[in-house]
């Protein structure tokens, strides 16, 4: 792509994007994580700097090749410390974009030191719920800790199942969650994980429903990008 062919309309917009996995602690040396590549956040994050953003990316695990031009990158490892970054640099940021495969679970406790093999087999590992980081940036923009202002965006990764289909879970989803934009994503059958391209639906809070044809993880990061582009309020008044 040339970035002379994109347009130059987020420029001065500061976007702030999580990518990647996370990694939940059992001990110094083990960690409970998942197959996220980063690459759908790390390509929202090169589209929206090259279209004049100022853009910040906090990244979990990621497998995304080369740390995109322009772009502030802060790695962090758990869910927590993901929450913490995202709520904190959230209030600087014009846009948020939750990107990233967050673990609803994470282990109770971390050993200190190493956990041992022993004799007795496997202990079960307790989890407990990590922080909806999305649901908190929604709740913090309600109390005022974010301004109202603030475009917060979602993305639900849906295979479908018995109960409903990949838009079912998305609209039930969009709801749950409270942001102004969902970028569902159909994978399932070697779709989107780890993988160059993407399909599924845009749902925006104005109730409008746009499907995605498949297409690049690039093409798809514009797309979203134009879309967030129209819910952003015009400074120019
Ligand atoms: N998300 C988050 N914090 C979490 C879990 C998810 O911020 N602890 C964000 C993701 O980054 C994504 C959106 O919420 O933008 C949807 O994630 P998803 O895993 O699809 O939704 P869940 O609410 O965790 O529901 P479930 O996994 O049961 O489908
Ligand atoms: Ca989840």
């Amino acid at each position: 792509d040339r970035p002379d062919a994109l347009p130059y309309d987020l420029a001065g917009l500061r976007v702030l994007i999580s990518a990647g996995g996370t990694r939940e602690p059992l001990d110094p040396v083990r960690f409970l994580g998942n197959h996220s590549s980063g690459k759908q956040g790390y390509a929202l994050g090169r589209a929206a700097a090259q279209r004049g953003a100022e853009v910040t990316i906090v990244a979990g695990t990621v497998s995304a090749a080369g740390d995109p031009a322009g772009v502030d990158i802060v790695g962090v490892g758990s869910a927590e410390q993901m929450a913490t970054e995202m709520t904190k640099r959230a209030a600087d940021a014009d846009v948020v974009i939750m990107a990233a495969a967050v673990a609803d679970f994470r282990p109770v406790s971390m050993a200190d030191a190493k956990i041992k093999k022993g004799d007795q087999g496997p202990a079960p590992i307790e989890l407990t719920t990590n922080p909806d980081i999305l649901r908190g940036l929604v709740e913090a923009r309600t109390e005022g800790r974010i301004a109202a202002s603030t475009v917060i965006v979602g993305f639900a990764a849906e295979t479908g199942d018995e109960t409903g289909g990949v838009l079912d879970h998305g609209r039930a989803k969009f709801k749950r969650k409270g942001c102004d934009l969902l970028v569902v994503n159909a994978v399932g059958n070697g779709k989107a994980f780890g993988t160059e391209d993407n399909t599924g639906w845009l749902l925006s809070s104005g109730g409008e429903e746009t499907a995605l044809p498949p297409g690049s993880k690039t093409l798809m990061a514009s797309r979203i990008l134009d879309e967030i582009r129209t819910l952003v309020p015009d400074e120019t008044e």
